[in-house]
């Protein structure tokens, strides 16, 4: 069984005592491909060292996330745009973390609007697909992305609770669902949405450190507690483990373009 989780922040100081265990755990576990979604300028530094470290393994994307629009924002965006269009050969594999965030902050919602479109931009022109973060805010990324939607913009709607139609409005932009430990929730609500979902506009992430599944909820997540969430996911489709496993990581090939 092969898995790709497709956003885990392990170069975040929570891996700090543990980070080697925590990858070899998961390549045990059957995952052999991190896709690392930048936060801000902060974080770049220690997700380029983890990616250089594990080239082939760990996968770096670059962007800004809405939770890091403050009042410093352009010279954030300055900083990013600087690494994203860089000249040194580096490559990231990705727009993001990026999109809107209603539950923190009201006072930025322009700002962290005028980021999001920035970054749909640099998709656009860089042919890469962009992972959004959309909580309290599915339906205003909905309509972002579907007014500047292309032939090549694509991406994934990062831990995706919405409703069936969003989900519905998301597979036929061409976009996928990134699933994670809100799966394993009690009252969550996105069984309901699955069954009516087919996998093939899915894809697995774990969120790392965040959002940790059942029965780990609440304490620190790490890529092995992947195999929960296939589990989780073959229970409510009523498919084999293995095959919900290569469906996913086949998305996950297909929108990273591997
Ligand atoms: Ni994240």
């Amino acid at each position: 069984m092969k898995l790709i989780d497709t956003h885990c922040h392990l170069y975040l100081p929570e891996f700090d005592s543990d980070r080697n265990d925590v990858i070899h755990r998961a390549q045990e576990s059957g995952v052999d491909k991190f896709f690392l979604p930048n936060i801000d300028s902060s974080s770049v530094n220690s997700m380029l060292l983890l990616s250089a470290a594990n080239s082939g393994i760990c996968y770096p994307m670059m962007g800004l996330h809405p939770g890091s629009v403050k009042d410093d924002w352009l010279r954030e965006i300055t900083i990013i745009e600087k690494y994203l269009f860089n000249t040194t050969g580096l490559k990231f594999y990705g727009i993001g973390e990026t999109g809107l965030d209603g539950y923190w902050d009201k006072s930025y919602v322009h700002k962290q609007k005028e980021n999001f479109q920035r970054h749909i931009g640099w998709a656009k022109e860089l042919h890469l697909p962009i992972t959004i973060h959309s909580r309290e805010a599915t339906e205003e990324c909905i309509a972002l992305i579907k007014e500047n939607k292309d032939e090549n913009l694509t991406g994934i709607f990062h831990c995706f609770t919405g409703t069936i139609e969003q989900a519905h409005e998301i597979a036929d932009m061409d976009f996928y669902l990134g699933i994670g430990g809100v799966v394993t929730f009690k009252n969550a609500g996105l069984d309901k949405v699955l069954e009516q979902i087919d996998l093939e506009h899915i894809v697995l992430e774990t969120d790392s450190p965040y959002l940790a599944p059942v029965p780990y909820r609440g304490k620190r997540n790490e890529t092995s507690y992947l195999k929960l969430i296939v589990s989780k996911i073959a229970v409510i489709k009523n498919l084999p483990l293995e095959e919900v496993a290569s469906i996913t990581t086949r998305n996950a090939m297909r929108v990273f373009q591997l």
